[in-house]
């Protein structure tokens, strides 16, 4: 016998910050030795790289799977996939599903669903409307699970919006005392109404959709959400932050002590408005995508550590509801393909490093979700999910070949340098050059 399962020799592995030669150890789908001499040990398999880094699997805390109630768009089996194929070994899916998870039952058989489906590990969120404010409904959701709650403060998709300031101050009150966090979709629904009534006047233009999303209805709303969390307590991640402003306002109460973190989108850190004038609908989600100036300062930001969290919020829509016109079209696309190599093709341009980019999008998402260290880094104990990158390698996006069932991107035809090309799940390989090699159904909750 053989003294462990699997040996990952030749790699430069990513551990706590640093990247250096090391060998890594799996037993049983745990990593049981991190080691610059593995000489004399013996092993099932071996997995021999060629300088290749080895990173911990991405800890992706926002994704939309659609399933049940929307499967026509996007299902618990392909997107998990494409989570898979893009190096995201641990998800958390969000609950605008229908019927949304809003109680014990619900959650329950989402859990039972994605067991069945899910090619990664997954742990699930609760929703909050009205409907289950004061019912014991959020106690409830956290006894059986989920990582985090989400409601949103205006109409972006799905059943779940929570437009009652009273009502959103309750919610938070309530998930206070849960102790698990709050993501929260911030942007203002009586702005937003105003703004969208203006900007029905330029019709086809996708203006219009700029129009009727303007910057102020994401910072009026986080200043609201910050007082919010200053009276609550309420540990909070402000999901999808678009402004630079934001960003600012969330770091500056974070550092007064409140419990509120930022998370940015790979989509907005790499896209803007005049990307989006070619893209046209398809590239469509919320909150916008803004200047090019901002996107700049985004990025700014990101290096000066006022971005907490990476995610993907991958959300795709048929392409019949994307090709409307603006003000009609459903928000949100497929991004689990594209938002590691995205992130890569910016660290490979000098415009972040890789620690930053893994911190981000690995250990702080399995932190925030309390799923750390069992996911999210690469430390004795962890679950052996890694993912092989290959820095130098040069390819280009071709969306009809996801594995999602959304065929389009805003990165379609975009070249990028630095690929994914082998991932692997408890000491399995589930992916390799972008397809998914596992089944249904081997992925595990994780809460
Ligand atoms: C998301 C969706 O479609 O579920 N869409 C989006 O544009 N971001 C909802 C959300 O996260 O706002
Ligand atoms: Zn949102």
């Amino acid at each position: 016998m053989a003294d462990i399962d699997v040996l990952v020799t030749g790699g430069r592995l990513y551990l706590d910050g640093e990247i250096f030669e090391a060998s890594l150890c799996v037993s049983d789908g745990v990593i049981t030795h991190v080691t610059t001499t593995p000489g004399t040990l013996s092993a099932d398999e071996t997995v021999e790289l060629d300088g290749e880094l080895v990173l911990p699997g991405l800890v992706d805390g926002h994704v939309h799977f659609r399933e049940p109630g929307y499967e026509q768009k996007e299902g618990a089996a392909s997107g998990t996939a494409a989570a898979a194929a893009g190096g995201v070994t641990t998800v958390v899916e969000m609950p605008n599903t229908t019927p949304p998870v809003l109680d014990r039952e619900g959650f329950r058989e989402k859990r039972e669903l994605f067991e069945s489906k899910s090619h990664v590990d997954f742990a699930l969120f609760g929703a909050i409307t009205a409907e289950n404010l004061d019912t014991g409904a959020i106690a409830a959701l956290a006894e059986e699970g989920a990582t985090a709650f989400k409601t949103f403060m205006a109409t972006s998709f799905g059943p779940l919006l929570m437009d009652d300031k009273g009502e959103l101050y309750r919610a938070f009150e309530e998930v206070a005392e849960t102790g698990r966090p709050i993501y929260i979709h911030a942007e203002d629904q009586e702005y937003l109404t105003e703004f969208t009534r203006r900007a029905n006047e330029l019709g086809e233009d996708l203006d219009a959709f700029f129009a009727s999303r303007p910057p102020v209805v994401e910072r009026t709303a986080i200043a609201d959400v910050i007082e919010i969390v200053r009276e609550t307590g309420a540990e909070t991640v402000v999901a999808h932050v678009t402004t630079a402003e934001g960003l600012e306002m969330i770091a500056k109460a974070r550092a007064e002590g409140l419990p509120i973190r930022s998370e940015v989108t790979s989509y907005h850190l790499r896209v803007d408005e005049s990307r989006l004038r070619d893209v046209g609908t398809r590239g469509i989600g919320t909150p916008p995508v803004r200047t090019a100036a901002n996107r700049e300062a985004l990025w700014q930001h990101f290096e000066n550590d006022q971005v907490d969290l990476l995610g993907s919020d991958h959300a795709p829509h048929t392409l019949d509801e994307k090709d409307r016109e603006p003000l009609a079209v459903a928000p949100g696309m497929p991004q689990l393909e594209t938002a590691l190599g995205a992130l890569l093709d910016a660290v490979h341009a000098g415009r972040t490093t890789l620690p930053a980019v893994v911190r981000r999008y690995a250990e702080r998402p399995a932190r925030v979700h309390g799923l750390y260290p069992r996911k999210g880094t690469l430390q004795v104990g962890a679950d052996a999910d890694f993912v092989v990158v290959d820095p130098e390698r040069e390819w280009t996006v071709d969306a009809t070949a996801f594995e999602s069932e959304g065929k389009y991107s805003p990165f379609d035809g975009w070249q990028f340098t630095g690929m994914p090309v082998e991932v692997y799940q408890r000491g399995r390989k589930i992916a390799e050059e972008l397809e998914t090699l596992n089944e249904p159904g081997d992925g595990t909750w994780v809460h």
